[in-house]
């Protein structure tokens, strides 16, 4: 049956009695409004552990000023409902005040964290590494899972379990699309109907990235090929479009290794964000 916690003490109750029956934990971080890519890495995490946990956590620290901390949209009932149809055993669902009292710590996994999107948004690493320390030091999983959607989030929590020696398999789990290709995001519902078709820009652009691209062809080329899809929609302002190695986030001028090809464009006033990963055979 599904529990829900908002306190820590209670949230390790809970898994110090599961854990002293043997079972093994997973835990899936979220910030709630949850949606088809959660849902996947919900049944995934249910597949691999006998418990499951989901954290619905809308994290202050993960948002620059003049961000959508505010308006970032929430409905817990919605995603108590979602947690409960596959499975889940415990939602963590704490306030702020539960999760920080002023002032606190900071995690930082500062290499992978200067480019991409730590580059828009210079704190936004710092905020995720810190609550995903303490969801980690919390609930202890033997596995955590993210979408491969938040490619550097991925790369840089990846990082920070090595780095400072956490007992916990990081799964990565593919992005799923809406059915015309749109990246699954809780920022898509701030799309009004005009902007929601042409977000379709970014999936459009990664697709003609992943027909170009080919071993030790130029960045650059890849980049203006998905820079002109991007550019031909009236409501799309580029952020970024950027080839980086998969591991350290840093860019390379060729397609030699293995890479991470991520873009981030506003439409609107909202910030949306799609990637592919393109394997070099050795
Ligand atoms: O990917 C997210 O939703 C958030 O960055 C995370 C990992 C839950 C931390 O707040």
């Amino acid at each position: 049956m599904l529990q829900v916690t908002t306190t820590i003490p209670a949230t390790r109750d809970v898994i110090r009695k599961w854990k002293k029956d043997g079972y093994s934990v997973g835990l899936v971080p979220t910030m709630g409004y949850l949606h088809e890519g959660h849902a996947s890495l919900i049944q995934k995490c249910r597949e691999e552990n006998d418990r499951v946990v989901v954290s619905v956590f809308v994290n202050p620290t993960q948002f620059g000023p003049g961000e959508d901390l505010e308006a970032y949209p929430r409905d817990f009932e919605r995603d108590r409902a979602l947690c409960e149809s596959l499975g889940t055993d415990l939602i963590f669902h704490p306030e702020p005040e539960e999760m920080y009292q002023d002032p606190h710590a900071y995690v930082s996994i500062d290499t992978l964290s200067d480019t991409l999107c730590g580059k828009t948004r210079p704190i936004h690493f710092k905020g995720v590494c810190t609550v995903v320390s303490k969801l980690f030091h919390i609930v202890t999983p033997d596995r955590a899972y993210f979408g491969q959607k938040d490619a550097q989030q991925l790369a840089i929590i990846r990082k920070m379990v090595q780095d400072l020696n956490f007992d916990i398999t990081i799964v990565g789990c593919p992005i799923i699309r809406e059915a015309d290709g749109l990246a699954r995001s809780s920022r898509n519902t701030y799309l009004s109907p005009e902007e929601r078709q042409a977000a379709l820009c970014l999936s459009q652009a990664v697709a003609r990235g992943q027909q170009i691209i080919a071993p030790g062809i130029a960045s650059q080329t890849v980049i203006d090929a998905m820079t002109a899809v991007i550019s031909a929609e009236p409501l799309a302002r580029i952020d970024y479009v950027s080839v980086v190695d998969a591991l350290d986030m840093q860019p390379v001028d060729h397609v030699e290794k293995n890479v991470l090809v991520a873009l981030a464009v506003y439409i609107g006033r909202t910030r949306l964000i799609d990637n592919f990963l393109y394997e070099v055979a050795p």
